[in-house]
């Protein structure tokens, strides 16, 4: 993965463009993009993601003399381009003349073409034109010198409950479970009079008349995912039929259920997210940075690619606010500190028309004479300074376990809550840990190709699933010497969303030295805990607690009043050569304001796996990637940055340097020099990119 992403950056440095769809443009346009490209420090751009009936008006016949003329342009001028084969948006004339390859909703409806996106993934007439379309594109320009790097389809994500999928979930249930007998099994059909006598009664998960089977379900959005991964698949080998070598990839979506990115890992040759941080979100800074801890552990902890952004504002949301030019700039440089190299958009030029007319641009319908497009120009200029931290590893101690299937299943209906929401909790976790200046990265506890080893402490907030594999996993990382923090209503369920018998959570408990009997939703208001050590005031627990009982861990914390009075709210376990800390509901600040909450239980975790927080002010952010340091302040407020604080997060190396030989860290962007006891003033929204100065 990381390897396809070096041999771009190697020769092009930090990746800097975006979407182009010059489909849309008059040729005079197009020169007059590829001299502004230039001139803002352009060297890529993903050309052809929706052009499919612009190259195959009608079936079989092609028009490929603009995109030679397109390709031909940006390379006399130095671009690169990432080629997309079309796929993600087919022409009138497949749903016209093939209906069976519009996708049905799971009511029945039939969704229409005048959109995009309208195909099922099983369809043999989409599957075949998409085939087709992607071998004459690829036979075409697989040696031209402009394209570098590949792009299959945009942002897989369709789902279809048309009888072809269903044929096709059925044959992917006869590979997984080989006998009827086997499926009911696992399905658990004997609960509601649902054993299948046939293979040919199984469906997918269409609207029925109350709850649908959570098993039938989960196995659904596994094939889901499996079924894209094919479509992928497909695409890549028709591409690699003509070249053998560049890069091939799609764009993921960060937190998007619609695939399980774990199972799609192996056959991205790049790591590739597209991100659109809410500006109006207090909280995007730190959901921005957790979705790029996402991607970093998606890339196995190396470097990765944001295939698209927006400059400034979208269009899809209900009210879309702007960006500044500023603030772009603080969220491009966000994740570069996070291990991406480079800064690709949706997209280069503005639409004049269409559903995207309002979406931002690198450049807006209004121009060149315009903030947005300057904020462009100098951000590509800066990116060129910042080309040494091109495929530098991010210095980081810390996992935050996630997966898919636990996100499915906890999200499944018919719960003791609908209101404990894993991506929330997830969130919540991460925003701690933002706060106390700890970097992550995003890993799953249910994979065996992500060793948990090298990390001091990993943080499992939101693990509804937990089977054997991943439990002794878990228990071998704690009994060799790691530190685990698990949270709420982890470990309740197997991979089919059948629930562990015996006390929760059950594979695990012996680890955590606490074990509960019931899961007990907490009252409007939450519950009072109160701290064993008197250190901190009463907290609030809130949302779900479980009825515990301590097992030979020490109780940090109890429930006071509520349901749970009496229960251990919060433990802390020895486990072999490591410790293991139960958290066992969402937890609040204490009234006093002391650090009772969630922030404490962490902090307290992270002193003792030994790792320090990096916490400046509020708001300001250090990431240490390579030997720089990247500070960013992400308030609208000037800010300090302390400099002893953030060395001591710091690579060892960097350390040492600067306390052995007094060496002062340089600012990358102004070449200012700054002794390592320094504070340095962090203009609102600023980051400074620093770096040992190397004799
Ligand atoms: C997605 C798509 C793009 C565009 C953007 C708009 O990421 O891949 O084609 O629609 O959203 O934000
Ligand atoms: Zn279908």
């Amino acid at each position: 993965m990381t390897a396809g992403l070096a041999r771009l950056t190697d020769e092009l440095g930090l990746l800097y463009g975006g979407d182009y769809n010059p489909e849309q443009w008059d040729p005079a346009v197009w020169r007059e993009d590829v001299a502004l490209m230039r001139e803002a420090g352009v060297n890529l751009v993903t050309v052809g993601v929706f052009s499919w009936s612009h190259l195959e008006p009608r079936p079989g016949e092609y028009r490929f003399g603009w995109l030679d003329e397109v390709l031909g342009l940006l390379h006399d001028a130095g671009i690169a381009v990432d080629l997309a084969t079309p796929v993600a948006s087919p022409p009138p004339w497949l749903g016209h003349r093939h209906p069976e390859s519009l996708p049905t909703t799971a009511d029945g409806t039939v969704l229409s073409y005048g959109s995009r996106n309208q195909f099922c993934p099983s369809s043999d007439a989409y599957r075949a034109a998409a085939a087709t379309i992607a071998e004459q594109l690829t036979a075409r320009y697989a040696g031209h010198p402009a394209v570098r790097m590949w792009h299959a389809g945009n942002e897989y994500g369709q789902v279809c409950f048309c009888d072809r999928c269903a044929e096709r979930f059925r044959d992917w249930l006869r590979a997984r479970y080989g006998t009827l007998d086997a499926l009911n099994a696992a399905w658990a059909t004997t609960v509601w009079s649902q054993e299948y006598g046939d293979w040919a009664e199984i469906l997918p998960p269409r609207v029925a008349p109350y709850h649908r089977n959570p098993s039938q379900e989960l196995d659904f959005r596994r094939f889901g995912s499996d079924l894209l991964l094919g479509l992928y698949r497909e695409q890549k080998a028709v591409i690699r039929r003509h070249d053998p070598d560049r890069p091939v990839t799609t764009n993921l979506m960060g937190f998007f259920g619609g695939i399980d990115p774990h199972e799609w890992r192996a056959d991205l040759d790049v790591i590739a997210d597209d991100a659109y941080p809410d500006p109006a979100s207090p909280d995007a800074p730190a959901d921005a940075a957790l979705v790029n801890h996402l991607a970093r552990g998606l890339a196995g902890g190396g470097s990765w690619l944001r295939m698209e952004q927006a400059a400034s504002a979208v269009s899809w949301r209900e009210h879309n606010l702007t960006k500044s030019p500023v603030r772009l700039r603080t969220e491009v440089l966000q994740a570069l500190a996070h291990g991406c190299d480079g800064a690709l958009f949706f997209q280069w030029r503005q639409a004049r028309s269409g559903p995207e007319r309002f979406h931002s641009a690198m450049l807006p319908v209004a121009g060149a004479d315009t903030a947005v497009h300057q904020g462009v120009r100098a951000l590509g200029a800066e990116l060129r300074a910042l080309r040494g931290l091109v495929g530098e590893p991010v210095h980081r101690r810390v996992a935050l376990l996630w997966d898919w299937t636990s996100w499915w299943a906890a999200g499944q209906v018919a719960l003791p809550t609908a209101r404990l929401d894993p991506l929330a909790t997830l969130r919540a976790w991460h925003r701690e840990l933002w706060r106390l200046g700890v970097v992550v990265d995003v890993v799953p506890a249910d994979r065996d190709d992500v060793a948990l080893d090298g990390y001091d402490l990993v943080l499992a907030p939101a693990q509804y699933v937990l089977d054997g594999a991943a439990a002794a996993r878990l228990d071998a990382y704690v009994a060799g010497g790691g530190h685990l923090v698990w949270g709420p209503f982890g470990g309740v369920a197997d991979g089919l969303s059948h629930l562990h018998a015996g006390r929760s959570p059950a594979p695990l408990r012996h680890v955590l030295g606490v074990s509960a009997e019931e899961w007990v939703p907490l009252p409007d208001g939450g519950s009072t805990v109160v701290w064993s050590d008197g250190r901190h005031g009463p907290g609030t627990a809130s949302t779900l607690g479980e009825r515990t009982r301590s097992d030979g861990a020490d109780v940090l914390a109890t429930y006071d009043d509520g349901p749970l009075a009496g229960c251990v709210a919060v433990a802390h376990h020895r486990h072999g050569e490591g410790r293991a800390w139960y958290v066992g509901a969402d937890l609040a600040v204490c009234e006093d304001g002391s650090d009772g909450g969630l922030g404490g239980v962490l902090r307290a975790a992270l002193d003792e796996a030994g790792v320090s927080s990096g916490a400046q002010a509020p708001g300001v952010e250090t990431v240490w990637r390579g030997d720089a340091l990247v500070a960013i302040n992400h308030t609208d407020r000037p800010a300090a940055l302390v400099l002893g604080a953030a060395l001591a997060t710091g690579p060892a190396a960097v350390r040492d340097a600067v306390a052995r030989d007094g060496t002062p860290l340089a600012d990358l962007l102004t070449g200012a020099r700054h002794d390592a006891s320094a504070t340095l003033p962090l203009a609102p929204h600023d980051v400074v990119v620093l770096t040992t100065v190397r004799p």
